[in-house]
């Protein structure tokens, strides 16, 4: 990868003040071409940015990570979207004989067991696959809100992924909730009906749960967990 790509971002930050996401995506893909590609679990969010993508026709991949344990509401959006924009979202699987092998060592819920065990598993099902995405890719494209947690609002909307070398686009970063819910409605964009049942942050289905008026949006996220250990290392940030 071209460790130059770094190199690139006050630039990128200063040629997208004032543009529309629509305008940046198509600046993104015409400086890229090809390497430019979103990261969908089929939030609210991302749903924003897939519509933005596909209803312009704009040259970028769009893939989501399929863990195995989603949500069957999520999969039906999943579903809709490729037929309502005539797409077909790119899948990534888990690795069969690294997660055959931790299945059979600790069975199937293992996640609840220990901080240890549910970072394996969200590696084997999340991590790795995302390495395999973003590889030969310029700019991975991210739903991430930093509303969602008070180390998401100290995120840029442009910025450097070490771990994985690539320039990371965040450009709903800044909406706040009732934007992306008016910009869902006026589009007439598909969405996930758990959102409309208290579920904010919607990752797998053992991990999430619906959270409480006046709780933390990322409360239903592995709620018997610490929050400091609240990442599953999709994102780090430096
Ligand atoms: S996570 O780190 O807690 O899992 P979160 O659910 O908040 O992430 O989503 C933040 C962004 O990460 C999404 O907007 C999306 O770009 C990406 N993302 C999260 N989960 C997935 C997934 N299963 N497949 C693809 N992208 C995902
Ligand atoms: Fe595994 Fe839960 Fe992480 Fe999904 S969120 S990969 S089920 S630990």
């Amino acid at each position: 990868m071209d460790t130059s790509l770094q190199n690139y971002i006050p630039e990128l930050t200063y040629l997208s003040s004032g543009l529309s996401v629509r305008q940046v995506l198509t600046l993104l893909a015409e400086k890229f071409p090809g390497q430019v590609t979103f990261s969908s679990s089929f939030s609210f969010e991302d749903q924003v940015v897939t519509h933005e993508i596909l209803n312009n026709k704009l040259p970028i991949k769009i893939f989501t990570l399929d863990t195995g344990r989603l949500f069957a509401e999520t999969y039906s959006v999943w579903s809709s979207t490729n037929t309502k924009y005539e797409s077909a979202v790119k899948a990534y699987y888990p690795n069969n004989a690294l997660l055959e092998e931790f299945v059979q060592a600790n069975g199937p819920n293992a996640f609840y067991e220990s901080v240890d065990h549910r970072k394996k598993c969200c590696f084997i099902r999340k991590v790795e696959p995302l390495k395999r995405a973003l590889k030969d890719n310029a700019v991975w494209v991210t739903g991430l809100r930093a509303e969602h947690s008070p180390d998401r609002n100290s995120l840029t909307v442009f910025e450097w992924d070490e771990g994985n070398q690539i320039i990371k686009y965040n450009p709903i970063l800044h909406w706040t909730t009732e934007q992306v819910r008016k910009y869902i409605d006026d589009n007439n964009v598909p969405y996930n009906p758990l959102h409309d049942k208290g579920f904010v942050s919607i990752g797998c289905a053992p991990c999430t749960r619906a959270i409480r008026p006046g709780e933390d949006f990322r409360a239903g996220r592995w709620w018997w967990e610490d929050a400091a250990k609240k990442e599953c290392g999709l994102h780090v940030h430096s």
